[in-house]
């Protein structure tokens, strides 16, 4: 469809539109009748303009960019986007809040979404993370609940801190999430001044079909900033789109803001050896034993044209993935792989991977086996065969990009995390030692503020979280929220 700056209205299907004001009536004063076909056509559309909002991280910022290698990495990955340095590869990046509708303000204390998506020679790569290296819980069953409570109550239809503090609480393992959102880094000062981490373990293999565990780590150039809950409550109170407009403005006025890739790296033999489940989500691997390794970096210098067909229609997938990268046993990252598609099948449509901006537009000859369904809308392969196997040699496998095998062993069972692993606090711990004496004064107010409306019981299973993973964190918190740390029952 060409762009209209032609100046004269047409309907949708092209026929020109007689009258723009005056909808056609029986006489001056009689009713409306339904040859006027394009009021009809434009109230049909009208009703229909409002998609679903994504489920989680329904608010946000997108805009395009260019990825840059400036380290030579391929003696972990064959992945064509890292083959050589200088090599540039152009990509889409979306930031987001979680909790909030997609009418939410910006200035939330919440995580952020970092999502990246890679249109790489080879099929996009979508690495779909947040600003926080870790996440509240370990196993997927959980996912549904976790957006029970952050979203609104069935009954009331307000957030309730209540459920919200009783679920979290209730998984020791969230603690170390739960201390990152209440710090400063809770609320970033927009999405220019935060880290992105793809969080999970991912893997990546070389030529030679060599594996390692690999975590994904995004620093941004611009330098970290935070806002206080005070100075957050005055920004939303004039400005609810205070991230999307620092963003936008940002690249209008040619501030491309930047961040550098780095990744850090777990052979098979050092995961067999780890002191953690290294798929665990709920922990980091420590910078000391796993160094970042610098990769390259990117920038976001363009703004998208129209925001409901680039950014609302975006639809990232941990699915996209490349060769020479791949999954980990990580539970969470399973689960994960199943959830989007469905979502945007849902949301969009089977054929979003049509929508521009989801388009591999890098690979040179698409040829996917999938046809028909709702809103095809290029020419679905014409003739082209549309069965397997044929005389043709179309839809030939690519046995080159088989991965690795992956030996694995073990029974199919509802295996318990907490039989494996109960080493909740030590991680969360250490963050607390990492910050000033100001910032744990903040994490103590900064918590007892978001657990406003919380019952005593809730709140002394806090403490007693806090507790373990230091007592001055507990003490501190306690103080915070009014309860004589002497009377919690510390043990259970
Ligand atoms: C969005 C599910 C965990 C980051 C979404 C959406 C769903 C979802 C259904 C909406 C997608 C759409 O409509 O396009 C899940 C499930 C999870 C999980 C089932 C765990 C079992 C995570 C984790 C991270 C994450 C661990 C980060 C490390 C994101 C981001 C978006 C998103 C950044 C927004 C993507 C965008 O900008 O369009 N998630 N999620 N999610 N999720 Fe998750």
């Amino acid at each position: 469809m060409t762009e209209n700056n032609n100046q004269h209205l047409t309907g949708l299907f092209g026929a020109p539109v007689s009258d723009r004001e005056n909808t056609m009536t029986a006489g001056p004063r009689g009713p409306v009748v339904m040859q006027d076909i394009f009021f009809i056509e434009q109230m049909a559309h009208f009703d229909r303009e409002v998609i679903p909002e994504r489920r989680m991280h329904a608010k946000g910022s997108g805009a395009f960019g260019t990825f840059t290698v400036t380290h030579d990495i391929t003696r972990y990955t064959s992945a064509k986007i890292f083959s050589e340095i200088g090599k540039q590869t152009e990509m889409f990046a979306r930031f987001s809040t979680v909790a909030g509708e997609r009418g939410a303000a910006d200035a939330e204390r919440d995580i952020r979404g970092f999502a990246l998506k890679f249109y790489t020679e080879e099929g996009n790569w979508d690495l779909v993370g947040n600003n926080t290296p870790v996440f509240f819980f370990r196993d997927p069953k959980l996912f549904a609940s976790l957006n029970h409570v952050v979203k609104r109550d069935p009954k009331t239809n307000m957030h309730n801190p209540q459920s919200n503090w009783d679920f979290w609480t209730s998984l020791p393992e969230a603690l170390h999430q739960v201390t990152i959102l209440m710090s400063d880094r809770g609320i970033p000062n927009g999405f220019r001044h935060m880290h992105g981490f793809g969080s999970h373990t991912y893997s990546m293999y070389n030529a030679q079909g060599q594996r390692v565990w690999v975590k994904f780590h995004f620093r941004t150039q611009q330098g970290i900033e935070n806002l206080t809950d005070e100075e957050a409550n005055r920004i939303i109170s004039t400005d609810r789109e205070s991230s999307q407009r620092d963003l936008f403005n940002a690249i209008e006025q040619g501030q491309f803001p930047k961040w550098k890739m780095f990744i850090q790296v777990m052979t098979e033999e050092q995961a067999k050896n780890h002191k953690d489940n290294p798929f665990d989500l709920t922990k980091v691997w420590f910078k000391d034993e796993y160094p970042l390794i610098p990769v390259g970096e990117f920038e976001l210098n363009r703004n998208p044209e129209n925001y409901f067909a680039e950014v609302e229609q975006a639809a990232f997938a941990p699915t996209n993935i490349i060769p020479g990268l791949d999954f980990s046993p990580d539970k969470m990252l399973q689960g994960r792989l199943f959830s989007y598609g469905d979502t945007q099948r849902y949301r969009l449509g089977v054929n979003h991977w049509q929508i521009p901006v989801n388009y591999p537009k890098a690979v040179a000859n698409l040829c996917p086996f999938s046809r028909d369904g709702q809103m095809r809308v290029d020419g679905n392969l014409g003739a082209h065969t549309n069965y397997y196997p044929n005389s043709y040699g179309h839809h030939q496998s690519q046995p080159q990009f088989k991965k690795p095998a992956l030996p694995l062993n073990g029974s199919v069972y509802e295996h318990d995390f907490r039989e494996d692993d109960t080493n909740y606090y030590e991680q969360p711990g250490k963050l607390f030692n990492l910050l000033t004496t100001e910032e744990q004064h903040r994490l103590f107010i900064n918590t007892a503020n978001a657990m406003h409306g919380v019952n005593d019981e809730v709140k002394r299973r806090h403490i007693r979280n806090c507790y373990k993973a230091d007592p001055a964190y507990g003490q501190g918190i306690a103080t915070a929220l009014n309860i004589d740390i002497a009377t919690v029952d510390l043990e259970n």
